[in-house]
């Protein structure tokens, strides 16, 4: 507590008084449930310390995490408030010197009220404040005059009375107004009575019978005083003076009248309607109505009376919530010379109708900006925004208030205490989804017809980083042909992210990965801003044919930046920029040496042209044609397949040798690339030997393959020439009619004159039986044998290269063209003759 300087003229009873009351307050605070309760006396000097909540409160604060430091923060009510309270501590002090007279006026109840919410929001726990401000006795009782002037004729019986003017105390309680004394004589005294209101007034009470030729006048002082410590008193002057009796006066049926007064009556309502009696007659009879001379100015502009008949009316709009009576003394006098005026008082009680709006006061958890309310998106449920509190001036069922709120079922109204609500969060909150509330809180009173209001109030939900960029697709496929220049636009990626300002603003970049032993980033680049890919280098379809490279996309949230991934696939496409290479025969300076032997028939294989292209498909597709040295038409050349054979007799054309210009092309759209070779077809005398070309040797791995099949192969066609050499032997011992003699040959010989007929297996099937005329086969003829009469040794050898050259021509299904058609350096095919 503060310490308080008195200054000296207090007396030592009104410290100790003082010093009670200061104890009292720190004592009597109660930490029941949330509301907690203090007691200050009005006119402390600014500063004086009333609490420190941070100790009141402790048992409630220490049930929060030890890591949580709790401040406070004040939600005022009004404009300059009384009171502060520091944030660190809670410490209430007074901050603006309080006059509980101009606080609240004669209300015995004066209460600052006020909450006090602890912070973090996380943590918040409400408080309501109230602090009574205790009174002192700082006024003491005033008249409003000086000098009282009063007329009383001589006549006047013992008893009559006469209302005098009553003295203001603005304190309360003790302190207020208590009694009146007069100054000491034998012809009046006063007597104290009693307001509605409880304002105290006294009436001049006459005593004993006056007579005007003794004294004519009398002078006494009026004091008023309280019983504060020390006592205060006013006082005035009454100056009566006594007139010559005249005769009646003016007399009222009743001392006093009660009137009802709806505070929403109109402007000139009738009050009420006086009747005063005086017998006499003419002037002496005539009755004035006034009010008496003392009645406050409040009165005054509030009622008017009708001096002729006594008809007291409206003419002010009276407030029951301002004030709920009035007290009017009425005199009605007679025109005679020395009239004793007569009394009487109209006490006007006004009657509450709800003519009042509740009224509602919403204090925001955010100061400054009126009417809006922020509050993270990441707050949790029950997070508090504002204070509702809800008034309404009227009295009974008119000033019983309903509050509610319309929340969007997620805001929730939670009552405090009487007539106090918190707002708080009934969900969490997305602000994706909605950035903005308008809630409206409605306050209704019971009364009948019950009057309601409205306010609303924004709540504006700020952004969290909540939400990771997210991609359109999780997969971008893109196509682009090869040879692109360096920097072409590839592609653009887009990724979104709901969030707001930098927390949505996203960046891209590729991850680095590693292509062929090289850095992604040699090969594209992205824009960061708007996830623009391009090609930083010429794409070669033949070096890299695919790119896989993952782009990531990163909101600006710094340190706790979102992200997110897609994948790239870049398929480059392929164009024609490989032109094809030969690659056997071998080329020496584009020419090459083949041997051919001089006999071979027509069909014999002379050579199989390999070329490569490394382009893919179409572009890769080769077919070779014979472009010069073939005027005779001695050749001809397979397209695809790229086989040379003889068409005709090359021994017959007399010539030894050939130069045959080979083209291979390939089948590139726009454009087709070729290789040309120069053959030079050599005639031998010998049949060529088989061998393999050196450069398919270096297929070594393929070729084992290859063999494995060949050998296997080879293999069931020795077993089945054996069974056709038993077969034509058996044949021809059962040789009875040469009509019916038959000849056995392998069926499929013919394939080596159509060389577009697709190779097959030989199965037994195939082996067919010819009948012979006369020991000859009848119908094919074959313009040349190798010899006449072949040794048995030849024929073997002839035998196992048929089977041979079968057996490259099936693998050639199974293996790749290009070095399967190597190994065939064919012969042509034999027949099994008929054996003797
Ligand atoms: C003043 O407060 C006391 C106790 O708090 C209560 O009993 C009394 O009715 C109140 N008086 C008025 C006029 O509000
Ligand atoms: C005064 O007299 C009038 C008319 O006779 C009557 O209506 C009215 O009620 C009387 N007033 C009072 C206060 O008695
Ligand atoms: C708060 O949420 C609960 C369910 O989560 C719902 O039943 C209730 O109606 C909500 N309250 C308000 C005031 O919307
Ligand atoms: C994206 O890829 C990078 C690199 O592979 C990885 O470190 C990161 O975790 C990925 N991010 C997501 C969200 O998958
Ligand atoms: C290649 O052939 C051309 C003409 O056909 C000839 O001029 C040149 O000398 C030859 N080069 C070699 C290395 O044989
Ligand atoms: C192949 O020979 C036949 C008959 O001799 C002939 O009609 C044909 O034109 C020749 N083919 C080529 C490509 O010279």
């Amino acid at each position: 507590m503060g310490t308080t300087k008195y200054s000296s003229d207090r007396n030592v009873l009104f410290c100790k008084t003082l010093l009670k009351l200061l104890l009292l307050a720190a004592v009597a605070h109660n930490v029941s449930g949330k509301t907690l309760k203090y007691k200050v006396l009005e006119e402390q000097r600014v500063g004086t310390v009333i609490a420190r909540l941070k100790e009141d409160v402790a048992g409630i604060l220490s049930k929060l995490p030890s890591s949580v430091s709790p401040r406070f923060r004040a939600m005022q009510r009004g404009s300059t408030p009384l009171l502060s309270v520091r944030e660190e501590d809670g410490e209430i002090s007074i901050a603006t010197k309080i006059d509980r007279e101009k606080l609240c006026e004669k209300n015995l109840n004066c209460t600052i009220e006020f909450d006090v919410i602890t912070l973090p929001t996380e943590y918040l726990q409400l408080f309501h404040i109230q602090v009574e401000v205790l009174d002192i006795n700082d006024n003491a009782p005033q008249f409003s005059r000086a000098i009282i002037p009063i007329e009383i004729s001589e006549s006047a019986s013992v008893g009559t009375r006469f209302p005098l003017d009553s003295a203001l105390d603005p304190d309360v309680g003790e302190n207020a107004l208590h009694t009146y004394s007069l100054t000491r004589n034998n012809f009046f005294k006063i007597d104290i009575r009693t307001r509605t209101d409880g304002a105290k007034y006294a009436d001049l009470v006459v005593m004993r019978e006056l007579d005007r030729e003794t004294q004519s006048s009398y002078q006494l002082q009026l004091t008023a005083s309280d019983s504060g410590v020390p006592p205060k008193s006013g006082s005035t002057l009454l100056k009566i003076s006594i007139s010559d009796s005249n005769d009646n006066s003016p007399a009222f049926d009743e001392q006093a009248y009660v009137v009802n007064l709806l505070e929403n009556s109109p402007l000139g309502t009738l009050l009420v309607d006086l009747n005063a009696t005086d017998p006499d007659e003419g002037n002496n009879g005539k009755i004035v109505y006034s009010f008496s001379s003392h009645v406050p100015p409040k009165i005054l502009e509030t009622f008017k009376i009708n001096p002729d008949n006594g008809h007291i009316t409206l003419i002010k709009k009276v407030d029951y919530e301002t004030t709920s009576s009035y007290e009017i003394d009425v005199q009605a006098q007679d025109m005679g010379p020395n009239s004793i005026p007569g009394h009487c008082k109209i006490i006007i009680k006004v009657v509450d109708v709800n003519d009042n709006k509740p009224k509602i006061n919403i204090n925001l958890m955010t100061q400054g900006k009126e009417e809006v309310a922020y509050i993270s998106e990441a707050s949790p449920v029950d997070t508090f925004i504002a204070l509702v509190r809800v008034d309404d001036s009227d009295s009974g069922l008119n000033g019983e208030v309903v509050c509610r709120l319309h929340g969007h079922g997620h805001f929730r109204l939670q009552k405090t205490y009487e007539n106090n609500y918190m707002i708080l969060t009934n969900v969490s909150l997305d602000r994706e989804k909605r950035s903005e509330y308008s809630l409206t809180v409605i306050a209704e009173d019971r009364g009948s017809p019950s009057l309601s209001t409205i306010k609303h109030f924004t709540v504006q939900v700020q952004d969290e980083n909540d939400n990771p960029p997210r991609f359109e697709k999780s997969r971008y496929e893109i196509f682009q042909s090869e040879n692109n220049s360096p920097g072409a636009y590839l592609t653009s990626v887009v990724a979104t992210d709901p969030d707001l300002g930098s927390n949505g603003q996203v960046t891209y970049s590729i991850v680095d990965s590693q292509v062929q032993d090289s850095s992604i980033s040699k090969y594209v680049t992205i824009d960061p801003s708007n996830g623009a890919v391009y090609a930083l280098q010429s794409f070669d379809r033949e070096k890299v044919g695919r790119l896989s490279f993952t782009v990531q996309a990163r909101d600006g949230a710094g340190p706790a930046s979102l992200s997110s991934n897609t994948t790239v696939l870049l398929t480059v496409l392929d164009k024609n920029d490989n032109p094809p290479i030969i690659v056997a025969p071998q080329l020496i300076n584009h020419t090459a040496e083949v041997p051919l032997w001089r006999h071979a028939e027509p069909g014999h294989l002379v050579t199989i042209i390999k070329a490569t292209d490394r382009d893919a498909g179409a572009n890769s597709e080769l077919t070779c044609s014979i472009v010069s040295g073939n005027d005779e038409g001695l050749f001809v050349i397979e397209p695809r397949r790229c086989e040379l054979r003889t068409n005709g007799s090359v021994e017959a054309s007399g010539r030894e040798g050939f130069d045959l210009t080979i083209l291979v092309q390939d089948r590139g759209a726009s454009i087709r690339l070729s290789a040309r070779a120069v053959l030079h077809i050599s005639l031998r005398d010998y049949p060529e030997s088989y061998s393999l070309n050196p450069s398919d040797m270096n297929n070594q791995s393929t070729l084992d393959v290859s063999m494995i099949i060949i050998i296997s192969l080879g293999a069931i066609c020795g077993v089945l020439l054996i069974v056709m050499v038993m077969f034509a032997t058996r044949c021809s011992r059962e040789q009875k009619d040469p009509r019916h003699s038959y000849n056995c040959r392998v069926a499929e010989s013919t394939y080596q004159n159509h060389p577009k007929k697709p190779a097959r297996q030989i199965h037994k099937g195939d082996i067919t039986l010819v009948p012979t005329v006369n020991g000859t086969l009848p119908v094919r003829a074959h313009p040349r044998s190798p010899s006449a009469s072949p040794a048995p040794e030849s024929r073997q050898s002839h035998h196992s290269r048929q089977s041979l050259n079968s057996l490259v021509t099936i693998s050639s299904n199974h293996v790749p063209e290009n070095f399967a058609l190597e190994l065939a350096h064919a012969t042509p095919p034999v027949e099994v003759k008929k054996v003797f």
